[in-house]
């Protein structure tokens, strides 16, 4: 009998071939050590995805002890009404445009500057994780000298999803300390004066909420995109070094960056699964599943499932296949950050490559992309180039 295991060398390192197998001859497969069904085709996660017989809603769910009630799991009116209204204010793509140009751009010229003269530096430490965090400091209305303390703590729970054991004094410490910094500074926001910057943040939209909607909206959203963009970055920064003429396209034909960094997100998601609940006993595929059962939908098989995508293991961003992605999840919980994480990651890669004109070297030994709940390289270090151009300029 195939047995999934999550937790090894091998399927953390490449378990593409593992997911392959499973498609095709266990799609739908109880896992006896994590007590939960594995689904491994596109097909059948999708219609999971729209199934109302399936809730995000549990009350043992890791989520809600890392970062208490979020909009994660949570269903019904509120959740709905919640994501409507930040949709409609703060994550307009033209609210988002002005981020991006008056914050973002801005932020990521400095970071870069920063560290393109030095010999080698990590991208990983240097860009994809501050990016993400000092955005969504910014976006939330968070002093960004606490980027690196709330990066940091956000790691210690993050690293908790997906574990089966979890130190819940650890965490719990962690959380407390966090919720009470974030009560702090949401109190400190309600006696600041409103800055125009040209553009809203997240406090602008739900400053009439009460206290606790608030911080459940605040802990979303730390929770939902910072690691998610910190391995975005990463995941494309590595495929595209490694198919540079796409490096140069993303950052020389505008029209074609969203579609390149669709396919490398499509090649190696960024999250690996996520879980659903049955609410009643149910049938599924000839599978019965008993009420209160978790399923695991595994996005990265869906994302390299051969009867959606040919020759799903290429990278080859000009694929017709886009609509079918299911790597921000559909249905009520699809992700909200989608075109903010896009957006920003495309200034990123793109003001990368016009500075140093290409990538040279990237250590191939540290550049494994790795994971199961969240797939990333621990490291990429680059050579720079720009060094050397520096100097000729400082010598003449
Ligand atoms: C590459 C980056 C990202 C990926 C791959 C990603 C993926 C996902 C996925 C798969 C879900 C659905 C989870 C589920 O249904 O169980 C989700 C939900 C969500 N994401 Fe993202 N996400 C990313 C970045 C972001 C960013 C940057 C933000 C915030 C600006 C964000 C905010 C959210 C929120 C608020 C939800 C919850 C929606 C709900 O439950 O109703 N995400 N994301």
């Amino acid at each position: 009998m195939l047995n999934l295991d999550t937790r090894s060398d091998a399927f953390l390192t490449d378990p593409w071939p593992v997911l392959k197998k499973f498609r095709q001859e266990a799609p739908i497969c109880w896992s006896e050590s994590e007590k939960l069904f594995n689904v491994f085709r596109h097909e059948d996660i999708a219609k999971l995805f729209l199934d109302q017989r399936f809730t995000v809603e549990y009350p043992w769910r890791t989520t809600t002890h890392l970062f208490g009630k979020t909009l994660l799991d949570m269903e019904g009116e509120e959740q709905q009404r919640l994501k409507k209204i930040i949709a409609s204010s703060v994550l307009t793509g033209i609210n988002v445009r002005n981020f991006s140009e008056k914050f973002v751009e801005p932020t990521v010229i400095k970071l870069i500057d920063d560290v393109v003269y030095e010999p080698s530096f990590d991208f990983m430490a240097e860009i994809a994780s501050r990016v993400p965090t000092l955005a969504t400091c910014q976006f939330l209305g968070i002093p960004l000298d606490q980027e690196k303390w709330l990066f940091e703590k956000m790691m210690v729970l993050m690293n908790h999803l997906g574990e089966i054991e979890i130190n819940f004094e650890a965490v719990g410490d962690v959380h407390k300390e966090v919720d009470e910094w974030l009560t702090n500074i949401l109190v400190n926001k309600f006696e600041q004066k409103q800055e125009d910057l040209g553009y809203m943040q997240m406090f602008d939209c739900v400053r009439d909420e009460s206290m606790e909607t608030i911080k459940l909206v605040y802990w979303t959203f730390l929770a939902g995109g910072i690691e998610t963009s910190m391995c975005l970055l990463g995941n494309a920064f590595v495929i595209l070094s490694n198919h540079q003429e796409w490096f140069k396209r993303l950052a020389e034909d505008s029209s074609m960056a969203r579609l390149i960094l669709n396919e490398a997100l499509r090649l190696e998601p960024v999250q690996g699964n996520t879980v659903r609940f049955a609410t009643q006993d149910l049938d599924l595929n000839g599978i019965s599943i008993k009420k209160n059962q978790c399923v695991r939908l595994l996005l990265t098989s869906a994302s390299r499932d051969e009867s959606v995508f040919q020759e799903p293991d290429v990278f080859n961003p000009e694929r017709s296949t886009r609509k079918r992605d299911l790597t921000f999840a559909i249905g009520t919980h699809a992700c909200m950050g989608r075109n903010f994480t896009l957006t920003n990651s495309e200034i990123v890669l793109r003001t990368f490559w016009k500075k140093i004109q290409g990538v040279r070297d990237i250590d191939k030994i540290d550049t494994v992309i790795r994971g199961s709940l969240f797939r990333k390289p621990d490291s990429v270090w680059v050579n720079s180039k720009i060094n050397t151009v520096k100097d000729c300029c400082l010598q003449a």
